[in-house]
């Protein structure tokens, strides 16, 4: 059977990553959160505070990118792998609404994007891959066999994220999670480096009124056409 790569790009918390999961697992194929990524080097930006309110050292935080490695390694009982940053497990310690906050300024360097994108490519060069993200069809995979674009209402996005967070046991407000999906777009769709874009042959999916399996369903079926 032939292997492809399948992009699967779009706005935040349109629930990319649970579909791409999802869909992973019913190809056998290997799940790349390239979002866990940013955010990885946004927890060590934060951790060295090279970022917080008010103030971002990009040189410092540049100058320092070499000593960032980051891997995935599958958490059995979870079914899922999960992110490490120098050896570190941070999965949990990413998903907070203050990485959340400060992630966007920090994808906007080129050079925090060059290196997490020559990795991504490396990851994907044998195919068999679904990556989720903001520039896999266009940047990272230009030549991604299948690229699908996620869009939902920015209501719909916070009002699950919001739920997703205070079922992990966060506190926090619904404003301020609809205030950082409308603030990322803004950040993620306007800056210089690899803006989020719908690349020309992605398939658009509005899934706000969608269920997951009827998502997956529709993308297993485009995928299966080509492989
Ligand atoms: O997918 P997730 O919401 O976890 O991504 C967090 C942030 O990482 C995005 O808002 C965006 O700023 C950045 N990102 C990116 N390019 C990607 C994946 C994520 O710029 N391919």
């Amino acid at each position: 059977m032939k292997k492809i790569v399948i992009a699967i790009d779009g706005f935040s918390s349109t629930g990319k990553s649970t579909v791409a999961k999802l869909l992973a697992k019913k190809l056998n194929y290997i799940y790349v959160d390239t979002g866990a990524m940013y955010r990885a080097v946004t927890y060590f930006a934060l951790e060295n505070e090279y970022i917080g309110e008010g103030f971002f050292k990009e040189e410092e935080l540049v100058g320092r990118l070499k000593e960032i490695t980051i891997t995935f390694k599958l958490n059995e009982d979870l079914g899922f792998a999960e992110v490490y940053l120098n050896g570190k497990n941070i999965e949990s310690d990413i998903r907070t609404l203050k990485v959340s906050k400060y992630v966007s300024p920090v994808a906007t360097l080129s050079e925090v994007r060059r290196k997490l994108v020559e990795q991504q490519q490396l990851m994907g060069k044998d195919k068999g891959i679904v990556m989720d993200g903001r520039d896999i069809g266009t940047v990272v995979f230009p030549e991604a066999e299948l690229k699908i674009f996620m869009t939902a209402s920015a209501e719909t996005r916070a009002k699950r994220r919001y739920k997703e967070l205070l079922d992990r046991g966060h506190e926090l407000s619904y404003d301020d999670v609809l205030e950082n999906v409308t603030t990322r777009d803004h950040i993620d769709s306007t800056r210089e480096d690899s803006p989020l874009i719908k690349a020309d042959d992605a398939v658009e999916i509005d899934n706000s009124h969608l269920t997951i399996e009827e998502q997956l369903e529709t993308i297993v079926d485009m995928a299966e056409e080509l492989i």
